[in-house]
């Protein structure tokens, strides 16, 4: 079985407090103090794993609360986390649940969330670990099907050895891949069951239809395919009779259980605000919150796969908390989230960096797109100087919305060449400081315009 551990090592969960700052740095400018918090707390997951198991047990993930305005960085802090981490993580949003008991989504939905990607990520691993063996037994497979199984006479035995030997060649070469075959299909019959549950099954966990074709013998179909669209199919099957699914399972729910990590994005919008919701349509958010205590405290959860406990699953929650505060949260909750980051608002020259620095920085992603039209653009220094002011300045005066400001402003900008790009292939164009305040003249001298177009 696979050692998700093992695979740490040489992979990116393996990575120092260190390291993973320093990948967060390449899209994130600034929020130091969040990027540390949330790279101790994985490398923390890994740490906890190698202590004697009798500690182990003591060791319960440290939840962590970031806060922080709009705009600054707290979602894509999560988004870049997802992608270096190997620990299962799911990102959730805490407005989209609803009590149990009323109609939508209830909160134990994201551990099932999170089981799922698990069990995915073990089934990945056991793919790889039997890929090689999985082509070589479909190429037997298409190779038997181009050529029926020899027959007892010993010479002729030869013979079609000798050219199941060439078949094999060609196929390998890539030769034979428009040429049809008949291939037996083995489909799980899935019983169309109505589940009277609101949101079509998933409060209950437990897919009716999966369960069934469980008990169902596998119903069995020849097609002919060409091998180029034969091969996918025959893999798969190949791989399902290679892999032990139970030992995936089991594999699957450890592994949300120790190294599950569940970002609660939007956390400040169930939080009271300090008006109690009265009934209505809207469902209690209080509800949500306490509905929330037993997952962030460690309780069991069913899952189609089986039960797993949430007692080591780390949270990282957040929010802007600008209509409500982290004590508006009902004191448990409060409780559980130890670890508090704050978000610093971002200044003009935290903006001029988000600009140009990051891996996707907007100015980046401008050249690139009119690059495609064989267009040049070129940002003068004081160029990227003035955009970075002029959006800062009207966060100050409009709505402050952090670094989304950035967009709009260069949407604007990028407005005329956007449009007339195709028929300036071959021109490069420079945009200088005079560039940018031509372009958003209107709305620079006309606060009340900026309002509504920006
Ligand atoms: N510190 C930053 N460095 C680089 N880009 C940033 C930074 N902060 C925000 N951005 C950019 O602004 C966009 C919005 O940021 P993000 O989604 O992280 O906001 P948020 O803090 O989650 O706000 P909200 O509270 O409204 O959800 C991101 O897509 C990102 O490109
Ligand atoms: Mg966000």
């Amino acid at each position: 079985m696979t050692n998700l551990m093992e695979v740490q090592e040489e992979n990116p969960s393996g990575m120092t407090p260190r390291q993973i700052v320093a990948e967060l740095d390449k899209y994130i400018v600034g929020q130091a103090d969040a990027k540390r918090a949330v790279a101790i707390a994985l490398r923390n997951r890994m740490r906890q794993q190698r202590v004697d198991e009798e500690i182990r047990e003591e060791i319960k993930p440290k939840n962590i609360l970031m806060i922080g305005p709009t705009g600054v960085g707290k979602t894509e802090i999560s988004r870049r986390l997802a992608r270096l981490t190997t620990c299962p993580f799911v990102k959730v949003e805490a407005t989209k649940f609803t009590e149990v008991g009323y109609v939508g989504r209830d909160v134990e939905s994201m551990v099932r969330d999170l089981v799922d990607i698990s069990i995915d990520m073990v089934r990945e691993e056991e793919i790889l670990r039997v890929e090689e063996e999985a082509e070589r037994l479909v190429t037997d497979q298409i190779v038997d099907a181009l050529l029926p199984l020899p027959d007892e006479d010993a010479e002729r035995e030869e013979s079609s050895q000798r050219t199941r030997e060439k078949l094999r060649e060609k196929l390998e070469a890539g030769e034979l891949e428009e040429r049809y075959i008949e291939i037996t299909i083995e489909e799980q019959v899935v019983p169309h069951v109505e589940v009277f549950s609101q949101d079509g099954g998933d409060q209950m966990g437990i897919d009716m239809g999966d369960m069934l074709s469980g008990f169902l013998p596998p119903s069995r179909k020849k097609r002919r395919l060409r091998i180029r669209e034969a091969r996918p199919v025959l893999f798969d099957q190949v791989v399902d009779s290679l892999i032990n699914m139970e030992d995936v399972r089991q594999e699957g729910l450890r592994v949300a259980e120790d190294l599950g990590i569940i970002f609660l994005d939007e956390l400040d919008k169930v939080a009271a605000g300090g008006r109690e919701e009265t009934g209505g349509p809207g469902v209690s958010r209080q509800g949500v919150q306490r509905d929330l205590l037993p997952l962030l405290e460690g309780t069991t959860v069913r899952t189609r796969y089986g039960s797993v406990t949430t007692e080591n699953v780390l949270f990282i929650a957040a929010g802007a908390f600008n209509m409500s505060k982290p004590s508006d949260l009902i004191p448990e909750l409060q409780g559980r989230l130890p670890i508090r980051v704050e978000l610093d608002s971002l200044t003009a020259a935290d903006f001029r960096r988000i600009l140009a620095e990051p891996k996707d920085a907007l100015i980046r992603q401008y050249t690139a797109l009119l690059a495609t039209e064989g267009v040049t653009l070129q940002f003068e220094e004081d160029a990227v100087d003035t955009i970075a002011q002029l959006a800062y300045e009207l966060n100050q005066t409009t709505e402050n919305i952090g670094a989304r400001r950035l967009t709009t402003v260069m949407e604007r900008l990028m407005d005329e060449i956007s449009f007339d790009a195709d028929q300036r292939t071959g021109e490069t164009f420079v945009i200088d400081e005079g560039y940018v305040r031509e372009q958003l003249a209107d709305i620079v001298e006309n606060p009340d315009l900026s309002r509504y177009i920006l």
